[in-house]
């Protein structure tokens, strides 16, 4: 597949792929010299007419399998997102003889499997950068620079919505409904933001740097899921005072017992630098047995930034038509399962609020219950009571306990007349292990 220029076809011109086509056309010049051919956009697929758009030379066709049945296209560039179209059309790309660029994590977190196994036979490139936590080059560094490890562990905040919701609250006291209309106006959110919310976004990504940290195959089922939704902005409030920031963070992790997966939102030490990587910042880091603790930082959601990811592909494929290793770092073929390690046994210092009558005997009750069931207490802190209705928060920190264990505790907790029922329980990572 020699030409004069590599042909890009680029479907979806939305936030990310009207940022790809002004970065392939305001740095023409440079990206020609550093792939030794242009980057040139020979067909663009649109299910709608834009008057506003300029896709200069290239062919626009209204039915996006078009592009990837065009002789013209060496790369179908899919920026459309979902599991439904993109999934046939990157499919037919593929039996086309066609290299595959996607931002699109669902789609690899789903079928990636099947994909790349595909494009793996057919000869042909699929490259997912963009895929997880924007502008930054993850993939590529777990896949190529930290090759040489073993990698014991992934971390990191990988929702750049997520965290953008998480910080205005946090330092500007904002609602959550009116910073995520702003992450919508700004293109930092998925177009259904659930995904950003509920933690569904942030697993998906897991799912892809798990694949390629452990050799593992990719598995949209693994992770334990739990969203922003659950934070509330006492709790923010609350764990500032006990000197945490609260993020929304993925962990992968190799245990004895097997492979932890999850999301959720943690509450981390103020002076880890995880707990200060705010607004649409994402932050991946990656323990490995010979280079250590390796820490990312950038834009993990924007068009600018994400196109920057897709174009970095496009110019790896320019380079190295024949490819530059497995996309999941080994064949798909030799990715190996290996054990989840289920919720309920995955430890974990924890956070907890709940409100309880004002009453002396609470907190020794509550006490006796965690004694019991062999759960340390780092801090039980009960908040003045609101005047009217002789309650009271009660704000604890307890020590390393297996999920299982401290649910058991909640309940027998909330089981006490005197507790109310609604009960916000995190988890603590101080990343000292
Ligand atoms: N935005 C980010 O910050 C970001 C970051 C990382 C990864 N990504 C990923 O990048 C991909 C694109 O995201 P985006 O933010 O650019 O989305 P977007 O702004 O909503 O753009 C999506 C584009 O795809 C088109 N499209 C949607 N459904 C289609 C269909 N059934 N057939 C043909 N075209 C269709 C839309 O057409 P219309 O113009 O007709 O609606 C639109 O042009 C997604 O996979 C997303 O997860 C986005």
């Amino acid at each position: 597949m020699s030409h004069a220029a590599l042909r890009v076809g680029i479907c979806g011109v939305g936030t990310v792929g009207l940022a790809t086509l002004e970065i392939l056309r305001g740095q023409s010049l440079a990206l020609t010299a550093r792939c030794g051919q242009p980057l040139s956009v020979t067909c663009v697929g649109s299910r709608r007419e834009h008057p506003d758009h300029d896709y200069g030379d290239a062919r626009v066709s209204r039915d996006v399998m078009d592009v990837a049945r065009d002789p013209e296209v060496d790369v179908l560039v899919e920026l459309i997102g979902g599991t439904s179209v993109a999934y046939d059309l990157i499919k037919l790309a593929i039996e086309q003889g066609k290299h595959v660029v996607t931002a699109n994590k669902a789609l690899i977190a789903e079928h990636g499997n099947e994909l790349i196994a595909m494009a793996e036979s057919a000869g042909v490139q699929i490259r997912f950068e963009a895929a997880v936590a924007g502008g930054i080059p993850i993939i590529k560094a777990l896949r190529e620079a930290v090759a040489a490890n073993q990698v014991s562990e992934v971390a990191g905040i990988i929702n750049g919505t997520g965290n953008f919701i998480l910080t205005e609250m946090t330092t500007k006291g904002r609602a959550f409904d009116d910073v995520l209309s702003e992450a919508q106006t700004l293109g930092y959110a998925e177009a259904d933001p659930t995904y950003d919310i509920d933690g569904t976004d942030a697993a998906h990504k897991l799912v892809i740097l798990a694949s390629l940290a452990f050799g593992i195959p990719l598995n949209i089922d693994a992770p334990v899921k739990h969203g922003i939704q659950e934070v509330t902005p006492a709790d923010l409030e609350y764990a500032g005072e006990l000197g945490y920031r609260v993020k929304h963070l993925g962990i992968a992790r190799q245990k004895d017992a097997g492979i932890e997966m999850r999301v959720h939102p943690t509450l981390i030490p103020e002076s880890k630098q995880l707990a200060n990587v705010d607004g649409v910042l994402n932050a991946v880091m990656v323990v490995g047995d010979a280079v250590g603790e390796l820490v990312l930082v950038g834009a993990g959601a924007g068009g600018a930034a994400t196109a920057s990811s897709v174009c970095a592909d496009l110019i790896d494929i320019a380079r190295n038509p024949a490819g530059s290793g497995p996309a999941l770092g080994v064949p798909v073929a030799q990715l190996t399962a290996k054990p989840l390690v289920p919720a309920g046994d995955i430890a974990s210092e924890w956070y907890v609020r709940l409100t309880a009558a004002d009453q002396p005997d609470v907190t020794s009750k509550i006490s006796q219950i965690l004694t019991s069931c062999n759960i340390g207490i780092a801090s039980l802190v009960q908040k003045p009571s609101s005047a009217d209705e002789g309650k009271a928060p009660i704000v604890l920190l307890t020590q390393i306990a297996r999920e299982s264990v401290m649910t058991q505790a909640i309940d027998e907790i909330c089981g006490l007349v005197e507790t109310d029922p609604d009960v916000a329980v995190l988890r603590v990572e101080s990343f000292d292990q």
